[in-house]
C-alpha cells in the first residue's frame, strides 16, 4: 500500500468522507482507478452473468414451446432484474410479470441470517418508484401486478386462488434470506409446470454452504416434497437455477 494511501486511510472516517469524493474525481489517483474499476469489470461482470440466465432462459422457453404464464419475481428492490426479464422475454413470449416485495427492504434479520451486507430496511424501493421505473423502461402496466408486503403475511391462500390456474414460467428468487425463501417455495407449488425454471440468485451466499441462505430453504423444501423432480439448469458464480420436470410416478 502506498503512503498516500496509508495516510488517507489513517484520516478520521469524516474527513475521509469529505476527501473521498474530491479524490474519486481526480484521475490517476487511486479512488479514481478503483471507482472507474468497480463500474466498468466488477460490476459489468455481475450483469452479464444475470443476462447470460436470462438468454438461457429466453432459448430453454422458446425451444421447449409454448411456455406461458407468469414471471413471478420475489425481491424486486430498484428493478433491475425486472428490466432485465422483459428485455429478454418481452420479443418472443406474452408473460405476465408479478412482483412480490416489502417494498420497504429487508426484513428483521434473524440469527441464521446475519451476516455484515444485510440490515433491516435496506434495499428499500417504494411501490410508486417500482412501478415508475418498470412501466417507464416500456413494460405495459396491464402486464405488471405488484404484491407489497413482507412473504410471512403476504403469501396466503386467498393471494394463490386469485392467480391460479395460470401457472409460472419463470420464479426468480433475489430476497437473500433462508427465513425470507422459506414461505416463498410451498406459495410456488401449485404454480410449477413442466418446464417451470427457478432461480436463486443467491445461491452462493453464505460461502454456498447448505445450511444457510436460500440453498438451505430449497433443500428442506425439497426434502419435504420428494416427489417433485428437478434438474439443474444454468448456474453462475452467483445464481443457481433449476428445471421442474413434474412429479415422480406413484410406485
Ligand atoms: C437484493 S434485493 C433485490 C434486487 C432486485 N432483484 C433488483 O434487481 O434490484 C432484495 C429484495 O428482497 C426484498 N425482501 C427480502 N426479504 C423479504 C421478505 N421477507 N418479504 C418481502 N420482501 C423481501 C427486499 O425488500 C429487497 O427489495
Amino acid at each position: 500500500m502506498s503512503v498516500f494511501r496509508r495516510f488517507y486511510y489513517w484520516l478520521p472516517r469524516l474527513i475521509r468522507n469529505i476527501l473521498g469524493p474530491i479524490l474519486t474525481s481526480i484521475p490517476f489517483t487511486f479512488r479514481c482507478q478503483q471507482k472507474r474499476w468497480i463500474k466498468d469489470k466488477y460490476a459489468r461482470f455481475g450483469l452479464d452473468q444475470k443476462r447470460h440466465i436470462f438468454m438461457s432462459i429466453a432459448r430453454f422457453c422458446n425451444i421447449n414451446r409454448p411456455m406461458t404464464g407468469y414471471y413471478f419475481e420475489f425481491g424486486c428492490h430498484s428493478a433491475g432484474t425486472m428490466r432485465m426479464a422483459f428485455d429478454h422475454s418481452r420479443y418472443l413470449f406474452d408473460w405476465d410479470y408479478v412482483a412480490f416485495d416489502s417494498f420497504e427492504g429487508l426484513p428483521e434479520i434473524p440469527d441464521i441470517d446475519k451476516q455484515e451486507i444485510w440490515v433491516k430496511g435496506k434495499l428499500k424501493t417504494t411501490e410508486e418508484e417500482f412501478w415508475g421505473i418498470v412501466v417507464g423502461h416500456g413494460m405495459p402496466p396491464g402486464k405488471l401486478k405488484t404484491v407489497k408486503g413482507f412473504y410471512d403475511k403476504t403469501l396466503t391462500k386467498e393471494l394463490k386462488a386469485s392467480l391460479l390456474p395460470k401457472k409460472a414460467v419463470v420464479v426468480y428468487i433475489d430476497c437473500d434470506l433462508y427465513s425470507s425463501t422459506v414461505p416463498i417455495l410451498p406459495f410456488i407449488k401449485d404454480f410449477l409446470q413442466v418446464g417451470t425454471i427457478i432461480v436463486f440468485d443467491d445461491w452462493y451466499s453464505f460461502y454456498g454452504g447448505p445450511n444457510r441462505g436460500e440453498r438451505r430453504a430449497f433443500r428442506e423444501f425439497r426434502e419435504k416434497n420428494p416427489e417433485l423432480m428437478f434438474e439443474e439448469f444454468v448456474h453462475t458464480n452467483e445464481q443457481g437455477s433449476f428445471i421442474f420436470l413434474g412429479k415422480k410416478e406413484a410406485p
